[in-house]
């Protein structure tokens, strides 16, 4: 049966992620830089084991039925004194429970895109975003970034020119913290600014923020959602990088009348977060198991970072550059014009057994960022991020 021509119109924009196509080298012999996953070793095993059994014992039927849509009561009010431990003052009521912030991404699609509404983002930014929303068909308006994020100098440029022409700017999306592709954080300054620019403006701002709880090198920032005046930020946050991916929890943190609609469009698309994986949430906050996880992670990830910014200097090619991340998971690589990460890929992985992501697709805008590559630091082992950056790095002399 010819499934094709019975698809709709939107699936034209529906593309594969190199990302997920990847994932599935990580368990052969190539050593993959691609995804975004976590050390496993971070997953708190034994004491979600005691919790999920808990859990059940105690809270039994409930964590087995039905949820409300904005999630579980008990663990609202726990996000909520949670994020007041991150700076930013929130309720129950600000607060709803999504199926990892993925499910935010998709929900502020469905809830604010219309065909050529307009969005701003960094550019390159988070790719699993623009996936979302490029089936609702907005123009994405990408603003270049430096080591320290969005240039917020040409945000204000852009609102001001897009203004001009009558555009229908819908909100500005950044990743502030350890950004993913780029490793980079914003400093408060620089928040400032971009807050300015939506207050004169009126927009809103979608701050994302799943890094934010691991940043190196004793860095502080200030949530753009806790300098937040009017209302104005939508925060997601989520637990898959400081408790476990698996479970598929993240949250939003809004205004009510943000969070309400938040809700219906949820309503349509699952009807709650899975219960049982809210309750096993609720208490790895109340027992502390989250807060004691992250400095240990932050540890780890500081050491793996190192390990591969180490290995870069010592095996890379003249000509190829890279970020010193301040957080996160990402190291971005910038190799010579003349390659093309997407067609070295495929030799990468079978010849030298080395796996990464290219960043063109990271890239708002067609053709960008050729020459660019995402390695995830965090997955791999020390051994692994050694042997890796020299396999990519004999690879990268190949295509000279
Ligand atoms: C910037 C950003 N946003 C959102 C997500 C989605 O994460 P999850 O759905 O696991 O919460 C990720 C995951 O890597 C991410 O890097």
């Amino acid at each position: 049966m010819n499934v094709t021509k019975l698809l709709a119109g939107r699936t034209a924009y529906m593309r594969a992620s190199e990302i997920r196509e990847l994932l599935k080298w990580a368990t052969s012999d190539v050593i993959s830089f691609g995804g975004g996953m976590p050390d496993p070793s971070t997953f708190p095993l034994e004491d979600i084991a005691r919790i999920a059994a808990y859990v059940l014992e105690n809270y039994g039927n409930k964590a087995l039925q039905y949820g409300q849509t904005e999630g579980v009561p008990e663990l609202r009010d726990e996000l909520a004194k949670f994020s007041q431990s991150n700076g930013i003052k929130a309720s129950a009521e600000n607060i709803i429970v999504t199926v990892g912030s993925q499910e935010a991404l998709e929900l502020l699609g469905r809830l604010f895109l219309d065909e050529g509404s307009t969005i701003i983002t960094e550019n390159p930014t988070y790719i699993a975003a623009l996936q979302s929303w490029r089936v609702y068909r907005p123009k994405i308006v990408g603003i270049p970034m430096d080591d320290n994020g969005m240039r917020t100098d040409i945000l204000e440029k852009e609102v001001r020119r897009l203004k001009s022409e009558g555009a229908n700017i819908k909100f500005i999306y950044t990743v502030p913290t350890a950004q993913n592709p780029m490793g980079v954080t914003m400093p408060d300054e620089r928040r400032k600014h971009l807050l300015e620019i939506a207050e004169e403006n009126d927009l809103l701002v979608v701050e994302d923020d799943p890094y934010g709880y691991f940043l190196f090198d004793n860095i502080t920032v200030t949530r753009l959602k806790a300098m937040d005046r009017s209302g104005r930020v939508i925060y997601l946050s989520t637990a898959s990088k400081i408790f476990s991916p698996g479970l598929r929890l993240g949250w939003v943190i809004a205004e009510p009348e943000i969070v309400r609609w938040f809700a219906l469009g949820k309503q349509a698309l699952n009807l709650n977060t899975p219960t049982l994986n809210q309750y096993m949430l609720l208490e790895g906050l109340r027992r502390g198991v989250i807060q004691r996880n992250i400095p240990k992670i932050v540890e780890l990830y500081k050491k793996k970072r190192d390990a591969m910014l180490t290995a870069l200097e010592s095996y890379m090619p003249k000509g190829v550059t890279w970020t010193k991340p301040s957080g996160g998971m990402f190291i971005w690589v910038r190799v010579p014009e003349k390659i093309d990460t997407k067609e070295m890929l495929q030799v990468a992985i079978t010849k030298y057994k080395v796996a990464y992501v290219p960043g063109h697709g990271f890239h708002v805008n067609e053709g960008e960022g050729r020459n660019t590559m995402r390695l995830n630091f965090t997955y791999s082992t020390f051994e692994q991020i050694d042997l890796g950056v020299r396999r990519l790095a004999d690879t990268i002399r190949e295509f000279l």
